[in-house]
């Protein structure tokens, strides 16, 4: 039995999923000429000025986005799950290559140890990062317990961090791309000067695209729920400047609200570790506790977001536009 799979053995995690993918992986299996996104029911709540029902949306326009890339969070157990949505990501990235993928934290489960990456990050996502698609990691509140308070994870190259929060940009600003900011959300984050760094990075910064991402949710349906102090801290940066998108996770599970004070929350936290309950809100637009992952197509005046399962169902998806 090879180490990682008595690794697994030992931890209680079963491993026929991970083999399975493996094994796919590495057969380089042609493309699924069967896949076929499907619409999913229609969200509970009505549409609002700036982020529409998923249902009545037509996406295919043929036009191809500035900008693609993906979303994980809460991904790092070595699950079979995991595994089966770094399948459904590798058949997308076939299908639709995406650039890079955002990593919302809970990397490593469950204490962040970086001893672990090989097994929960560098082997379910081989096929990607075979590709050179880089993850941009944030830190959650697993990552920052046995890894000298997240330095470790900081320090680990494939997480590509530059800190414990950061900034970077993709893609021809000029030309109507992003800058992204990946921030700590812990409670031990140095709070005072990470808030003004981001009002100040959000101030200076003439990217037309500003998204920021984090581990844990500002609002939420899921089990750990909103979290006041938090919204107290950033929404009022967020609405400040305008940011239409904040990714997240820490609840294990998908929901999407409609735009709150101009930003559109997305609590994307299906990533592999055992899902979560999840209730609605009035501000809701579509929720479901399932292993997803997210895509995002960047374009100057409108990014589509994609909520996709593990078997390939595109189950959610929205278009934000710009708040004026
Ligand atoms: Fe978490």
């Amino acid at each position: 039995m090879k180490r990682r799979q008595l690794l697994l053995t030992l931890l209680g995690v079963p491993v026929v999923g991970a083999l399975v993918y493996e094994a796919i992986a590495k057969s380089k299996v042609p493309l699924n000429s069967q896949y076929e996104p499907a619409l999913a029911k229609s969200p509970s709540s009505s549409p609002s000025q700036t982020s529409e029902a998923n249902s009545e949306i037509t996406l295919e326009t043929g036009e191809e986005p500035l900008l693609r890339f993906a979303a994980i969070a809460d991904n790092g157990f070595g699950s079979p799950d995991q595994f089966a949505v770094a399948k459904s990501m590798w058949e997308t990235y076939q299908q639709k290559p995406y650039a890079f993928v955002l990593m919302a934290g809970d990397n490593i489960y469950s204490y962040g140890e970086i001893k672990l990456a090989k097994a929960y990050f560098e082997e379910p996502y081989a096929p990607l990062l075979n590709k050179d698609v880089k993850f941009y990691a944030a830190l959650g509140n697993h990552d920052i317990i046995k890894t000298n308070n997240g330095l470790d994870q900081i320090n680990y190259k494939l997480f590509n961090m530059s800190d414990r929060y950061y900034s970077f940009t993709k893609g021809e600003v000029a030309e109507g791309t992003v800058k992204f900011f990946a921030i700590d959300t812990n409670s031990n984050a140095p709070w005072e000067a990470e808030l003004a760094w981001l009002d100040r990075q959000l101030t200076s910064s003439t990217a037309p695209w500003k998204i920021v991402y984090g581990h844990h949710p500002l609002y939420s349906s899921g089990e750990h729920g909103s979290d006041p102090e938090l919204a107290a801290k950033l929404a009022p940066i967020f609405a400040k400047h305008k940011v239409p998108l904040y990714l997240c996770g820490h609840d294990h599970g998908y929901e999407r609200f409609n735009p709150i004070d101009g930003t559109t929350y997305i609590v994307n936290g299906g990533g592999g570790a055992p899902l979560y309950k999840f209730g609605k809100s009035p501000q809701t637009a579509f929720v479901s506790s399932r292993f997803s992952f997210m895509t995002f197509d960047v374009y100057q005046d409108k990014i589509i977001t994609k909520a996709i399962a593990t078997n390939g169902e595109v189950f959610d998806r929205s278009i934000i536009t710009k708040t004026s």
